[in-house]
């Protein structure tokens, strides 16, 4: 890559594009800057300009793309029990300047995509997919580009496929998405003409190396997480003071999240026995002061907001051992008894 002295946009990006597409199934893959980027083009290539309904649940920057794009944002609440976007709710909030859905698979579980299919087919809304903590996620098998034309991917390097830095990618289920969204990403043009209004987001050779290189462990790393999430689950089933986020066979496990009572104390606890854990996310985003516009006061979204006092992320990824798990299990206990 380095004698080639070609460090943006070149044959590591366009290999992996190739390989990531067929990774998860889609047609096409257009690698860019960042997830975040990757919900702006999607949105911006969908020509959407108003209202998006996301979930109050997720990474600020799901709505920092949204913003970006030119659209406002709407808040849905969460299914109590998987904390997925509740269809019901963003029906609810669903009005007549309502352009998109734009839901999570979050902590890399599938949200309910059938159902957010249908009501945006029913509304005549695009639908864009934030996939960006779900590499490799299917629904009992098929692609999730089945159900959209945008599946966004962020790489940032903590994700299931991490890369050295910031990148992303739009995996699409057609051509000529893809064809707009390679010219975009690079300010619109073709050769030195900017034809169409266009960014720069694209992504460094540096960055495409690396990932050819991981991808081909993101299957074993997926399943290492699969397993020791199941340790997590026979550990902490009956645990007094803790509920299991519900999860299915579909899930990626990015995270291992639980809701805890007394969560701040018991993350005290666990950082006291050197037991390193997060919050994803401590404050939803429609009580962010970025998204004020949205005008969804405190109290509007009561399962988001619950969640956020009470979810704790444990320690997940594939090089964890089972015994380490346990014992993290073993001091969550502890704390409870
Ligand atoms: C759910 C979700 N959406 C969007 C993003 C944005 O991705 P990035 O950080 O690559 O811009 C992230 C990661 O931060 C995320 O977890």
């Amino acid at each position: 890559m380095l004698s080639r002295s070609q460090f943006i946009l070149g044959p590591e990006g366009m290999g992996f594009e190739k390989e990531f597409a067929a990774f998860t199934g889609a047609r096409d893959c257009v690698t860019v800057s960042s997830g975040t980027s990757a919900i702006e083009l999607s949105l911006r290539d969908a020509g959407v300009t108003g209202e998006v309904v996301t979930t109050a649940l997720t990474a600020p920057f799901t709505a920092v793309g949204i913003l970006a794009a030119g659209a406002s944002v709407r808040f849905a609440d969460v299914d109590p029990g998987t904390l997925q976007m509740d269809p019901a709710d963003a029906a609810n909030r669903i009005n007549r300047r309502t352009r998109a859905l734009l839901p999570v698979h979050l902590y890399g579980q599938l949200c309910a995509i059938e159902a957010l299919r249908k009501l945006a087919a029913d509304h005549g809304l695009a639908l864009i997919q934030d996939a960006c903590q779900a590499h490799g996620a299917r629904l009992s098998g098929r692609p999730l580009t089945r159900f959209s034309e945008y599946v966004c991917y962020s790489f940032y390097p903590t994700k299931n496929l991490g890369c050295l830095g910031d990148g992303g990618a739009v995996a699409t289920s057609r051509s000529r998405p893809a064809q707009r969204l390679r010219r975009m990403r690079d300010g619109g043009r073709v050769g030195q003409i900017a034809l169409t209004p266009g960014v720069n987001a694209r992504l460094d050779e540096i960055q495409a190396c690396y990932l050819r290189a991981a991808l081909p462990h993101l299957a074993g790393w997926n399943a290492s997480r699969a397993k020791l999430a199941a340790v997590y689950d026979n550990a902490l089933a009956d645990c007094p003071g803790v509920t299991l986020v519900r999860r299915d066979q579909n899930s990626v496990h990015h995270l291992y999240v639980i809701r805890a009572q007394r969560r701040d104390g018991l993350r005290r606890h666990l950082t006291r026995a050197g037991i390193g854990t997060g919050v994803h996310y401590p404050v939803p985003l429609h009580l962010h002061p970025a998204f004020a516009a949205a005008r969804q006061k405190r109290g509007s979204l009561p399962h988001a907001e619950r969640a956020c006092r009470e979810i704790l992320s444990l320690p997940l990824w594939p090089g964890l051992r089972q015994t380490e798990a346990l014992r993290v299990a073993e001091s969550i206990r502890s704390y409870f008894q």
